[in-house]
C-alpha cells in the first residue's frame, strides 16, 4: 500500500490545485485543514499527530503566513512531530524576502527530513481569489508599495512545481525560487486587469500607517499588525528580480500575468461590478 500524500491547506489557493493534480495522476492524497476529518489546526498542536499519522510525504502551506511572528517556532514543532509520526519528506510553500519565512525554511532544511522549498513571489490569484479581490471590485487597490515592482506568479505554476516535488525524489534538497516572468508594479497589474475586464480600478500608494488603520476594523489587530510588518519588510525593492525556479523544476517557462488576466476576465469574476 502506498501511503497517501498529505496536503496541509488543502482547500486553499495552492493546496486545492495540488490535490486536483495528485488525484488526476492517480496518487492517493489526504487533504487537511480545519474542516477535514481529522481536523488540522495550526493553532492547536494536539491536532497535528493524528493528521500526520500514516503519511510519508506532505505539502505544507502555513497559515496565516510563513512571514508571521511565531511561524518558525510552529514549523520547528511541526517537523519534530512529523518525524515522530514517520514523515520522510516535506514540500514547504514559502515567501520571498521575508525574515520569518527564511528562518522557517532553514528549520526544515536542518530537520533531517527530505525537503523541497517552493519560495514564491506574490500570487496573481491575490487579485482573483485572494486578499485584493474585494477592493479591486470596489474600484481600488491601496497598498504601501510605492511603485515597487513584483514578479507576480500564477498559482498554477506553484502547484505544478509542488506536485512535481511531491512525487519525484529528484527535487529533494532543492530550493526553488518561483516567480512570474515579468516585473510589474501594482499599478501595471491593475491596468492590465482593467484593460481585459472593463473594470476601472485605480492603484494608490498609501502609507504604512494608513494601511494599518484601514485594515484594523476589517481583520483585527493581530492580522493588521502582521500585514503592516510584512509590507514594511518586503516593499523596499528586495524582491524586484525574477526567479528561475519554474524553469529549474519543470524545464519550461512560467505562465505570464497577461494570460492569467485573460483567463480570469473570461470567467466573469471581475465583471460582476464592472
Ligand atoms: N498570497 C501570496 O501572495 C503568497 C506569496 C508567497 C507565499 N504565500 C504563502 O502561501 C500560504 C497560504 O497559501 P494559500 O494562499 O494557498 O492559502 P489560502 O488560500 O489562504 O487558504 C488557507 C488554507 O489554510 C487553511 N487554514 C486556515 N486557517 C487554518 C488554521 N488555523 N489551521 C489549519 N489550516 C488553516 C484553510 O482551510 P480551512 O479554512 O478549512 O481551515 C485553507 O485550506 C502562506 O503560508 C503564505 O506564506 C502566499
Amino acid at each position: 500500500m502506498t501511503s497517501p500524500i498529505l496536503v496541509i491547506g488543502a482547500t486553499g489557493k495552492v493546496g486545492s490545485r495540488i490535490v486536483s493534480r495528485l488525484e488526476a495522476l492517480g496518487q492517493p492524497v489526504r487533504g487537511a485543514s480545519r474542516k477535514s476529518s481529522p481536523s488540522f489546526d495550526w493553532e492547536d498542536q494536539s491536532t497535528w499527530a493524528a493528521t500526520l499519522a500514516g503519511a510519508e510525504t506532505a505539502f505544507v502551506a502555513f497559515v496565516p503566513d510563513l512571514a508571521a511572528k511565531g511561524a518558525p517556532e510552529a514549523i520547528r514543532k511541526f517537523t519534530e512531530i512529523a518525524k515522530e509520526t514517520g514523515l520522510k519528506r516535506l514540500v514547504l510553500l514559502s515567501g520571498r524576502g521575508e525574515h520569518n519565512a527564511q528562518a522557517s525554511e532553514a528549520i526544515v532544511q536542518a530537520s533531517g527530513l527530505d525537503y523541497t522549498i517552493v519560495r514564491a513571489s506574490w500570487f496573481n490569484q491575490n487579485f482573483s481569489e485572494g486578499v485584493l479581490l474585494g477592493s479591486l471590485l470596489e474600484g481600488y487597490v491601496a497598498l504601501p508599495a510605492h511603485d515597487r515592482k513584483e514578479p507576480f506568479i500564477d498559482v498554477d505554476d506553484i502547484a505544478d512545481v509542488a506536485t512535481a516535488a511531491l512525487i519525484d525524489e529528484r527535487h529533494n534538497g532543492q530550493l526553488y525560487e518561483v516567480t512570474g516572468p515579468r516585473l510589474l508594479s501594482f499599478a501595471d497589474a491593475v491596468a492590465e486587469i482593467n484593460a481585459a475586464s472593463g473594470l476601472s480600478a485605480q492603484y494608490s500608494h498609501i502609507s504604512l500607517e494608513e494601511f494599518h488603520a484601514a485594515l484594523l476594523p476589517e481583520v483585527g489587530a493581530p492580522t493588521a499588525d502582521f500585514l503592516h510588518d510584512l509590507c514594511a519588510e518586503v516593499f523596499d525593492g528586495r524582491n524586484e528580480s525574477i526567479g528561475n525556479g519554474v524553469q529549474r523544476a519543470l524545464g519550461r517557462e512560467q505562465r505570464d500575468f497577461g494570460d492569467f488576466v485573460k483567463r480570469i476576465a473570461a470567467t466573469g469574476v471581475w465583471s460582476a461590478q464592472a
